[in-house]
């Protein structure tokens, strides 16, 4: 009764909810019945509702027509929302998947399965789309972005192909990883493929294509540029393109695909050579094509269409006669040697098929790892991962492709079983809720019976392949027999009882699969697994010349011994290494149904459908879902929902939000038996307890949008006020800074005119025109002076007044010098200032007069060049009161004969005298000491001139000694500078007896020397040490 009640006031408001069948089948009252499933589907596809969830997994309907639902407004509206609040969508998932990566930090994975056309690629694009829109970006990422989604045009060319199921199906499998960074901008990206359908290169089913490649090449292609290739413009001619007979495509727009690929191929930063290279590939494969054979003269096999050679070798860049051989012969290696055998015409076709597939096969990875390259981000990021992979597929015929396809889904299957049935299970335990078993189907027999190691059919398969003999598919079938007969999932021909046995040919086993059985033709097993490429031609192709063909096939292929993998067991480790990665993040599914096989729109054909529902295991999906409790959610999700049913948590619960969830479910009137409190979540068990709880939301919506309506107002008037009244005082604020500014230029305009015209008028008499800037040079002149001032009393350097300030600088450099040498006087040491006394008097009586002076002036002079302990005792002892001051050890020239003689000259206060040993020979007093002769040279010989009153007195004195200056000096001090210091250019005339005179004469030479000379005179040699 309440249920009908609300219903009734709930039809009559507008809703954002569904209102066709439920948006999520967890809320079907018969969820045990495929029927009620379907209908669900089927009514919510009619009104165009092409998502429906079960729980968290998205069901989509293709509905093969555009509908409005994917703007950026759709997109915009699904952001941040919470997963249950609107209507189901593609972009739900995208949104739910991208804020669990960046509030939970894990990495998340979106898988999307279904079968061909089911809209699969279609899904995995408007995701990519969802983040290229609405994730934060910056203009540097924004090329990351744009070569994400430019990435797609490149793959689909030339990895998607018209089939009779879908005009654009993705014949390779594909997980892409898109990196977040921690502001969850999208800033790399990495593909991975799996399995292309290169058969396809070779040959086409009726009413399907190639490649869209081939097809955008010659119909958008320029004409320079198919002349260069050696293609004409008209697919039918190529024998590659015709098999399906089926160029044309209403659908399709080759020769637009073809732009937006050029375009694309650029964005992704494509180079034009390796462009070209690839083109050069694309048509070799045509002109692989129609290579055709014949038969020679002799009756071999050979090439008969000679232009397609020329051609092949010119765009593959091998050698044309190599390449001739190695498409009609074989090379063996027989008991160690090489032989070259001849290829029958079908074994040539064979080979030149094989080269065709192989090259188109290694360029499309090629294209691959060059995506992954200008997508690559080295650096840690959060992930979300995007798998597009085929979905189960049944046909008339199966062969290896859809063996291979199968088994990925058993895998992937599998992978879900345990992710989505283990955590329903973990979540009921952690919530501490009693869980009720749900009876599943584990497929890991049926992935043990394809992968298992020896007993497996992968390994069975590979055995065979290598086994020396003739192996062949249907030995590889009795193999199969004989090993796996008797397993509960494998069936053949013999193995059958007479009932079943006409369901499978002789030349055919039977998978019982989880989603049901199919039928797998032996035929070209081995051959596809081996995925034979002759060595010879391998080798060829090796030499290539060009940059990607060499890309793709390695040199030490050849060389290499050892046998390369198979295809299957590539195929089977690709898949592991896919499962773990998956394993790794947290998935959400996708899963993608087609209503009908013709492309329709509005078909709803139930058969189909329910044949997908089965093998998507959709049934027991939502079993497992609904096995407890139909309906959980977090208590705070919960709450916030609900709340305003309650008056007790109206507007706020403040307490334990348990507390607040019982509150208000006490409130709505559950029963006991209709839902159970875990410890984070509340747990519904029947839809229709929630449905009623809906509906009461419903209808108290008005009153909540009118009182929301009004403090809405509210806050939105205040904020209009905050807003003119900040716009006032920034007015304000802002004109006052304009006013400053603009006085400030003004000023400075004043004063720059002021100074170039004081400049033009600065000759003449101080006057208005020129005040300002004489002032001004005369204050940055005496500024100038006060920050730099000479630095100290060597400093000479003085800055160049103006002329108005001539006098008084001059004044001012005087003053300056005046003190900066009184400060430096008041700084000296005695010591210090008895050497400049001594230096003075020096200077005084040598400066400019003797050579050996300027090397003297920076030695220092010392007090005295003899100890005490070398003055003789006796000596000091008949000295008594008189203390010697100066000694020096000098030699003493004999006035006659001039004999040298080792002397003392010792001075004390008054006196200076000449020992030899304890004897005093000569004292002189200073009183009579009448002057002293030097030569202007350098050397050390001076004479004494003493007046002698009597013939007893000694007279003049004729020394040599080191430090003549420094002797002369003193001599001069302690005489108070009384004497006269001669100096003579080239001779000194001495007293030697009375009126007899001795001469000394003076040259300059190499070295000192000392003589005697013919006149009786003294000659000494002296260097001169100064120009
Ligand atoms: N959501 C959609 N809205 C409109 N059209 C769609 C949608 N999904 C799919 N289609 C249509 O269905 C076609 C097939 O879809 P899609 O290529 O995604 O299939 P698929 O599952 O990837 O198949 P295959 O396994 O062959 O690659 C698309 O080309 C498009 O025309
Ligand atoms: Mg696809």
């Amino acid at each position: 009764k309440r249920y009908r009640g609300v219903h009734l006031v709930m039809e009559s408001t507008l809703t954002a909810r569904d209102r066709v069948g439920v948006q999520d089948f967890v809320l079907l009252e018969n969820y045990t019945s495929e029927a009620a499933f379907i209908e669900n589907l089927r009514r919510r596809f009619g009104e165009n509702l092409i998502y429906t969830y079960i729980g968290s997994v998205l069901v989509s309907v293709n509905p093969n027509k555009d509908l409005e639902i994917y703007s950026k407004a759709h997109m915009e509206r699904y952001r941040g929302v919470s997963f249950y609040e609107i209507s189901p969508h593609i972009y739900a998932v995208s949104d739910n998947t991208y804020r669990a990566m960046r509030t939970e930090r894990r990495d998340q994975c979106i898988l999307i399965s279904g079968e061909s056309g089911a809209g699969k690629t279609e899904a995995s694009k408007k995701i990519l789309q969802y983040y290229a829109t609405t994730c934060p970006v910056t203009d540097h990422l924004s090329t990351l972005r744009d070569r994400l989604l430019q990435s797609n045009p490149v793959l689909e060319a030339f990895g998607n192909a018209k089939t009779l199921r879908n005009d654009n199906s993705s014949r390779f499998g594909k997980y892409m990883d898109v990196q977040f960074d921690f502001r969850g901008a999208p800033i790399g990206g990495h593909i991975l493929n799996y399995l292309l359908e290169k058969s396809r290169v070779v040959h086409q089913n009726h009413g399907e294509r190639n490649f869209h490649i081939f097809y955008q090449l010659l119909e958008g292609g320029e004409q320079d540029l198919l002349s260069k290739l050696g293609l004409e413009r008209n697919a039918q001619k190529y024998q590659y393109l015709v098999k399906g007979c089926c160029p044309r495509v209403s659908s399709i727009n080759d020769k637009n695909d073809w732009r937006t690929v050029r375009k694309a191929l650029t964005v992704i930063g494509f180079h034009e050579d390796e462009v070209e290279d690839l083109l050069n590939i694309i048509a070799s494969v045509l002109h692989l094509g129609n290579t055709q054979f014949g038969e020679g003269k002799n009756g071999e096999n050979q090439i008969t269409t000679e232009t397609q050679l020329k051609y092949l070798s010119k765009l593959l860049g091998v050698d044309g006669a190599a390449l001739r051989e190695a498409l009609t012969h074989k090379k063996i290696t027989a008991k160690g040697e090489e032989m070259i055998s001849p290829l029958s015409f079908e074994q040539a076709v064979a080979a030149r098929d094989a080269l065709a597939k192989a090259v188109y096969g290694r360029a499309f990875t090629w294209l691959v790892v060059k995506i992954n390259q200008s997508l690559a981000f080295k650096g840690s990021s959060s992930v979300i991962g995007l798998l597009d992979i085929y979905g189960f597929e049944v046909f008339q015929h199966n062969s290896f492709e859809q063996f291979c396809i199968n088994y990925c889904n058993e895998k992937l299957h599998q992978l879900f079983i345990e992710l989505t049935l283990k955590s329903e299970q973990e979540e009921y335990e952690a919530e501490g809720i009693t869980w009720e078993p749900v009876k599943y189907f584990d497929n890991k027999i049926i992935c043990d019976l394809v992968e298992g190691k020896h007993k497996g059919l992968i390994s069975i398969l590979d055995e065979e392949c290598l086994r020396p003999g003739e192996p062949s598919d249907i030995s590889f079938l009795e193999k199969l027999e004989d090993t796996l007969g008797g397993h509960a999932h494998f069936v053949t021909h013999k193995l059958s009882n007479g009932k079943t046995r006409k369901a499978v040919s002789r030349e055919e086993f039977k998978l019982i699969h989880y989603a049901g059985e199919v039928n797998y033709s032996v035929n070209g097993f081995l051959d596809k697994n081996k995925d034979l490429l002759y060595r010879n031609l391998k080798e060829v192709i090796c030499q290539s010349n060009s940059q990607v063909l060499s890309q793709c096939f390695h040199r030490e292929e050849v060389t290499d011994q050892k046998r390369p993998e198979t295809a299957a067991t590539q195929f089977k480790n690709s898949l592991a290494k896919l499962i773990e990665i998956l394993m790794s993040k947290e998935p959400s599914y996708v899963r993608c149904i087609k209503p009908n096989d013709a492309k329709q729109s509005g078909r709803f054909d139930e058969a189909l459908v329910r044949h997908q529902v089965k093998y998507l295991g959709l049934m027991e999906n939502l079993r497992v879902r609904r096995a407890g409790f139909a309906y959980r959610r977090h208590y705070e999700t919960f709450l916030q929902r609900y709340k305003s049913l309650c008056p007790g948590t109206w507007p706020n619960w403040q307490g334990r939000l348990a507390d607040g969830v019982a509150t208000l479910v006490q409130h709505l009137g559950y029963k006991p038996e209709e839902y159970k409190l875990g410890k984070t979540k509340i747990f519904i068990r029947f839809p229709k307890t929630l449905f009623s709880t809906e509906d009461s939301l419903e209808a108290r919506r008005p009153a909540l949008v009118l009182t929301l309506q009004t403090s809405w107002r509210g806050y939105r008037e205040r904020a209009k006020y905050l807003r003119i009244r900040q716009a006032v005082i920034q007015s304000a604020w802002r004109g006052m800074i304009s006013r400053q500014k603009a006085r400030r230029r003004r000023h400075a305009v004043d004063i720059i005119r002021k100074f170039i015209k004081g400049f033009i008028y600065r000759h003449y008499e101080r006057c208005p025109e020129n005040e300002y800037f004489l002032d001004h040079q005369r204050f940055s002149f005496l500024m100038m002076l006060f920050r730099n001032p000479p630095k100290s009393v060597l400093d000479k350097s003085w800055p160049i007044p103006p002329p108005c300030l001539t006098e008084a600088s001059e004044h001012l450099c005087r003053l300056c010098m005046r003190n900066m040498m009184r400060a430096y006087c008041r700084r000296i040491q005695p010591e210090w200032k008895k050497q400049m006394e001594q230096k003075v008097v020096a200077s005084q009586i040598f400066k400019d007069q003797k050579d050996s002076y300027p090397q003297s002036v920076p030695k220092l002079f010392v007090a005295s060049r003899l100890n005490s302990e070398e003055f003789n005792l006796k000596v000091i002892q008949t000295l008594g009161n008189d203390k010697v001051k100066y000694g020096i050890a000098v030699t003493k020239y004999d006035r006659r004969g001039y004999k040298a003689r080792p002397r003392q000259l010792l001075l004390t206060s008054s006196f200076a005298m000449l020992v030899a040993e304890a004897k005093l020979k000569q004292r002189i007093d200073y009183a009579t000491l009448r002057s002293i002769s030097v030569s202007s040279l350098s050397d050390g010989f001076m004479v004494l001139h003493v007046p002698s009153e009597d013939n007893k007195q000694k007279s003049d004195v004729v020394l040599q000694c080191d430090h003549l200056i420094e002797v002369v000096t003193k001599l001069a001090t302690m005489a108070d500078k009384k004497i006269k210091v001669n100096m003579s250019p080239d001779s000194i005339t001495f007293a030697v007896a009375r009126g007899k005179e001795g001469v000394i004469d003076f040259t300059s030479g190499p070295e000192l020397k000392v003589a005697k000379c013919k006149k009786g005179h003294l000659l000494v040699t002296a260097p001169k040490l100064n120009p």
